[in-house]
């Protein structure tokens, strides 16, 4: 048996993979990765891959950027990890004082964690404690969006709307006021779809009707609204309408609540601004980061809030009002390191400057197949494009599950060298910021290769 047949036994005996039906196992192997380098994945057997999907939404600068993998490595030689509480490191107070002044004003106290789950919860956690210690403590509700997604933990199946992965939990989480999805393909409201950047939406954003009927009745109880800006990434990478965001960022300030936004899938230039809420001037009470803040190399979370919430919290110890909240690899150096070098990237390499031709590239491109007949719809924002996959495209049916459509386009997409992790009948890309016009080309000619041998159309 070689090396790697015995490896891919231990897998199958000893490994549990995230989001996998194990069983899938028995006919094929994991991809089995050796090697990273800029957009391409390496197998053990020497087969190329582009990352297609940025390894979950996380890589920024290209896998194994050289800046990021110093600078890690310097950091190792001096400190790797240390307790965050009674400790500080100059890494953490670094990046802290970056990302407080690439946001704006309002948002300058930065919290850490360890990914995108926790710097959500930690959002919603600091939320419902400033309401208690502001004399608001009846404020313990939340809103939050259908098909939006923040994460695994049970705090964030609760606000999450993403049925599939709630399933047998459903009965563990908490109760939230849900809102339709902006789901322009599959209008909730039965409404005609229409363009992202339109400043006035012919629906006049007919979804958002029950968040105002909730806020007239319970923005009393209510503390903080959730969602994910301009794109529900798990939910379906369903991009929506700017004057959307705006007129929920309005009506929480009009009503009194906060804003938490979860940029953990969205940050860091993957719509084409450094932040996706950069598109409709609004800020948040609550920014929520992690994948890309490390340009992908490391685990991190960072929740960052305003002064005013803060202090809420600043007060002798005795009052009670410190947050009892922490993870044990919060602000670790390593990580920390990495998120200063890939700041530094975007600076060095003008990585938002660079973005427009390469986005126009991706978006052009990608339009080319909306007349294949099994792609009802191509929507997406920045660096990211969506296909959603149906049978038919005028009554825009899906396909049987039982077809495992997306299942086989990821199948034939390996043999094409590219990562087409389906989520649902949705096929997407979510490219690293540093793939070239011509990898965008490559990778749209490979991608339109796999429909076509696996889609009937
Ligand atoms: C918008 C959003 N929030 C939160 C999370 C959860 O992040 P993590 O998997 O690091 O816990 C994700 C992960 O995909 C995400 O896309």
């Amino acid at each position: 048996m070689s090396k790697i047949e015995e490896l891919l036994k231990a897998d199958r005996e000893y490994v549990w993979h995230p989001y996998t039906q194990m069983k899938d196992y028995e006919q094929l192997d994991p991809l089995f990765v050796e090697r990273g380098e800029g957009v391409f994945l390496f197998d053990v057997y020497g087969n190329r891959y582009y990352d297609t999907i940025s390894s979950w939404w996380a890589i920024l600068h290209g896998h194994n950027h050289p800046l990021i993998r110093e600078r890690v490595k310097a950091q190792m030689d001096r400190l790797e990890q240390v307790h965050f509480a009674g400790t500080t490191h100059e890494p953490a107070i670094r990046l802290a004082q970056s990302l407080a002044e690439l946001t704006p004003e309002p948002l300058s106290k930065v919290f850490y964690s360890d990914n995108g789950s926790t710097a959500c919860e930690v959002a919603v956690k600091l939320s419902l404690q400033y309401w208690k210690q502001s004399g608001r403590p009846e404020k313990e509700r939340f809103i939050s969006i259908e098909r939006g997604y923040h994460g695994d933990t049970i705090g964030m199946m609760s606000l999450g709307g993403v049925p599939m992965f709630k399933g047998p939990f459903d009965c563990l989480t908490f109760n939230s006021q849900r809102l339709p999805a902006p789901y322009c393909y599959r209008c909730p409201m039965g409404l005609e779809n229409h363009d992202m950047d339109d400043p006035e939406p012919a629906c006049s954003l007919a979804c958002l009707n029950p968040l105002e009927e909730i806020l007239a009745k319970e923005a009393d109880k209510t503390a903080a609204i959730i969602m994910e800006p301009l794109l529900l990434g798990a939910g379906g990478m369903i991009a929506y309408p700017k004057p959307y965001l705006s007129k929920v960022a309005g009506l929480a300030k009009e009503y009194g609540l906060h804003l938490i936004l979860d940029e953990v899938a969205t940050g860091f230039g993957r719509t084409g601004r450094m932040f996706a809420y950069e598109h409709c001037g609004v800020t948040p009470d609550f920014l929520c980061l992690s994948k890309g803040l490390t340009g992908g190399f490391m685990a991190m979370g960072a929740t960052i809030t305003t002064r005013e919430i803060f202090d809420a919290f600043y007060d002798d110890w005795s009052t009670g009002k410190t947050f009892f909240h922490g993870h044990t690899f919060t602000g670790n150096p390593l990580s920390s390191a990495a998120g200063l070098a890939s700041l530094e990237v975007f600076e060095q390499e003008r990585v938002l400057d660079r973005l427009p031709g390469r986005i126009d590239a991706l978006v052009s491109g990608a339009a080319a197949l909306s007349d294949h007949p099994n792609i009802g719809d191509v929507r997406g924002i920045g660096m990211i494009r969506a296909f959603e996959i149906v049978e038919d495209k005028e009554s825009k049916k899906a396909f049987d599950t039982s077809k495992r459509i997306g299942w086989n386009i990821y199948l034939e997409g390996l043999k094409k060298g590219v990562i087409l992790r389906p989520l649902g009948d949705v096929i997407y890309l979510f490219l690293p910021l540093c793939t070239t016009r011509q990898q965008i080309d490559d990778i749209l000619g490979r991608t339109f290769d796999t429909f076509r041998q696996v889609l009937p159309g």
